[in-house]
């Protein structure tokens, strides 16, 4: 017997996000037209030109192996690991109320119920605390917070706003002890400040905001036995970057004419790191932090070089242009050039410059994840959050040097400044007539097929015709655009699994899918107007770091799994948790993939949910909290023993202000809403989900 999970059937805020994020998040993106006006259907001259016939070969061949595997991700995996789920039997489920907690190792909790809770939702048996909220003083002499005396000398000491990606680093030496990194994407002025003027914001609120932006670096302290930590302020490792904080511009296109400013004339030494939404530790200890839609915080884009990355026409939401002429590109056309990149932070050196490192394109990043290739090299998986645009990924030309020495160290501070950047063309193996839109399954059984990276600059030597190297780094949309990349339905943040290798890539929505004059479903993209996004599955070819060849196939087509467009990796859908608009992605040390959402559009809140990615149970997914009113779930970190996650804009609900608060999370009734960093354990004190 079919038996759904609950559902709410209603969505208090009209679908998806509230009007009031649009705005202060991406600058109305959605209201917007799609940048991406290319017709760039594939060009075979092009791909002919850029792929030498050795690569174009291996291509082919690892379309054959997959193939051959009857459409498994085959290159070099267990079989086991795309192994059919048997239906399991029906005492064996974990509905909600059951009071069973079964599940794939790491996943055994019982599952969060949907649900509009002003609060985080977790499982039974597990306690929760917040870590740290915006505005808590982390470096010396910043003040306690005071939401009515707020000023920007003491934010700028303080944790920021809008904390998004996280990492914990560990801290050699020091008992119990870990390092936090912290994006903080965006403000939100009107929840920020009582008696807020959008029309007319003080310069005061401006310098707040400034500061409140960027990356905060906090050392934390475990509770012995429990997953609780708590902030060490005033550790000398502790850091704020912001809006005016020297980053130096690295790698190919630094010093690039398209890079030079009045103020910096060298193009190589940037104020200020915006709209940090997710990121990546690498292996070598230090974070990335993809900066995202950076387009809104510039005015007058009719002055803009290019057209491609949506920066409007006017003024901006916040009105920085009055206090800074940077950010008006009437007087400042190139300062845009300098936001738009990936930012490398090393945390455990507080008086480090971070870097935006150019060798990885410039787009709306969203995150930047790492992985090493099996001779060393790292790869960083990267997605352009905006709807039809592309991923890509970067292949370092040097190798790690393993240790802490200071020489290794230093070498590894440059591995992300050569090598070759490509972008993703995926094409389906069934016929085009069989994906028709609605998210039928083809014929095959399967959303896949194989794909191609599209090389597009290695260093100084560009592989797009018409482009310049330079160009390809600042411009690297356009350069996408000629190649003929695939147009993706908004690529989020992306995480290779540490077990298998395979790359998780978060395709959040596209709602302008199929609508007259855009580019219809393909078999990556299957759904028109889609709603609830996919995540897609990529296996490369790890032994052969110069392959230009991957597999692929939709592992989540995310929504209600009442809804027969719905796939969950062929698992039972009565045994999975609704979910919407997947965003972040972690992996759990049991390789179990976790993905936290940002604008559900089935009428709970947001949530963290938890998926096995091999196994028998591969595809059941298993929602493990939900997060306040307005909020969106960010960040996760999943240890053996704790949850971590990024409360996001909790209350940022349409009409929602300091004076009338849509959400008391997270200190109650009289105070002011503030995003915070949550942790989440066993009350038991055991690991998580075993
Ligand atoms: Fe800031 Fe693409 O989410
Ligand atoms: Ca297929
Ligand atoms: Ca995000
Ligand atoms: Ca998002």
């Amino acid at each position: 017997m079919r038996k759904l999970l609950p559902l709410l059937s209603t969505n208090p805020h009209g679908g998806g996000r509230s009007a009031l994020t649009c705005r202060y998040r991406c600058g109305d993106a959605c209201f917007h037209e799609v940048p991406n006006t290319s017709d760039n259907e594939y060009v075979g001259d092009v791909i002919a030109g850029a792929l030498s016939r050795r690569s174009a070969l291996r291509a082919a061949a690892v379309v054959t192996v997959a193939s051959a595997a009857g459409g498994a991700l085959a290159l070099g995996n267990a079989p086991e690991a795309v192994a059919r789920p048997q239906q399991p039997g029906t005492g064996h489920g974990h509905g909600h109320g059951s009071g069973k907690a079964d599940g794939a190792r790491g996943l055994r909790f019982t599952p969060v119920a949907p649900n509009t809770a002003d609060k985080v939702t977790v499982p039974a048996g597990y306690s929760q605390n917040v870590v740290i909220r915006w505005g808590e003083p982390i470096l010396r002499g910043a003040p306690a917070f005071d939401s009515e005396k707020q000023t920007a000398k003491a934010q700028a000491g303080q944790f920021g706003y809008n904390n998004d990606f996280l990492s914990l680093l560990p801290l050699r030496g020091e008992h119990d002890r870990q390092v936090l990194v912290a994006n903080h994407e965006y403000t939100d002025e009107v929840l920020m400040f009582r008696g807020y003027d959008a029309a007319d914001p003080t310069r005061e609120q401006v310098e707040i905001a400034w500061a409140a932006h960027g990356l905060s670096v906090v050392v934390v302290q475990e509770e012995h036995r429990t997953g609780k930590l708590a902030p060490v302020a005033r550790h000398h490792l502790n850091r704020r970057l912001h809006t005016t904080s020297e980053f130096r511009v690295t790698g190919p296109a630094a010093g690039s004419a398209l890079l030079r400013t009045s103020v910096d004339p060298t193009g190589r030494k940037v104020l200020g790191t915006l709209n940090n939404c997710a990121g990546g530790t690498t292996p070598w200890g230090t974070t990335l932090h993809g900066e995202e839609n950076f387009n809104q915080y510039f005015a007058n884009g009719s002055s803009a070089t290019d057209k491609r990355y949506g920066v409007g026409t006017g003024a901006t939401e916040r009105k920085w242009e009055r206090f800074d002429k940077r950010f008006d590109l009437k007087q400042e056309p190139n300062e845009v050039h300098r936001f738009g990149w990936v930012v490398e932070l090393d945390p455990y050196d507080p008086d480090s410059t971070p870097r935006k490192r150019t060798a990885l394109g410039r787009f709306k990043h969203e995150a930047a994840q790492p992985r090493l290739t099996d001779d060393g090299r790292p790869v960083v998986y990267m997605g352009d959050d905006e709807r039809f645009d592309y991923f890509y990924k970067f292949v370092s030309g040097k190798r790690m040097k393993k240790g802490n020495s200071r020489a290794a160290r230093e070498h590894n501070l440059t591995l992300l400044d050569e090598g070759t950047l490509y972008v993703a063309k995926l094409t389906g193996d069934s016929p085009a007539a069989e994906i028709d839109g609605t998210g039928k399954h083809p014929a095959d059984g399967e959303f896949d097929g194989s794909g191609v990276w599209i090389p597009l600059a290695t260093g100084d030597v560009s592989h797009v015709p018409g482009m310049t190297a330079e160009e390809v780094y600042v411009f690297t949309r356009l350069a996408g655009d000629k190649v003929g990349a695939t147009k993706m339905d908004r690529p989020e943040d992306v995480e290779p699994s540490p077990r298998t290798g395979r790359v998780y890539v978060a395709l959040t929505n596209n709602t302008d899918r199929g609508k007259p004059g855009k580019a219809g479903a393909d078999e990556a993209n299957p759904r028109n107007l889609n709603k609830h996004g996919q995540i897609l599955e990529l296996a490369e070819n790890w032994d052969d770091p110069a392959s230009d060849g991957f597999a692929w196939r939709l592992f989540l087509v995310a929504g209600d799994p009442n809804d027969p467009a719905t796939y969950f990796a062929g698992y039972p859908k009565e045994k999975v948790s609704p979910i919407s608009c997947p965003d972040n992605v972690a992996f759990d040390p049991h390789g179990n993939l976790w993905i936290s959402t940002d604008g559900a559009q089935l009428g709970s809140h947001d949530g963290l949910f938890g998926v096995a990615t091999q196994g028998e149970r591969r595809g059941e997914l298993k929602q493990f909290l939900t997060v306040p009113k307005g909020a969106e779930t960010c960040g996760p970190i999943i240890q053996d023993r704790r949850v971590l996650v990024a409360v996001q804009h909790p209350g940022e609900i349409d009409g929602a202000s300091v004076e009338k608060p849509a959400s008391v999370w997270p200190d109650g009734p009289g105070k002011i809403v503030r995003p915070s960093v949550v942790a989440v354990w066993r009350t038991d004190g055991r690991d998580i989900g075993v």
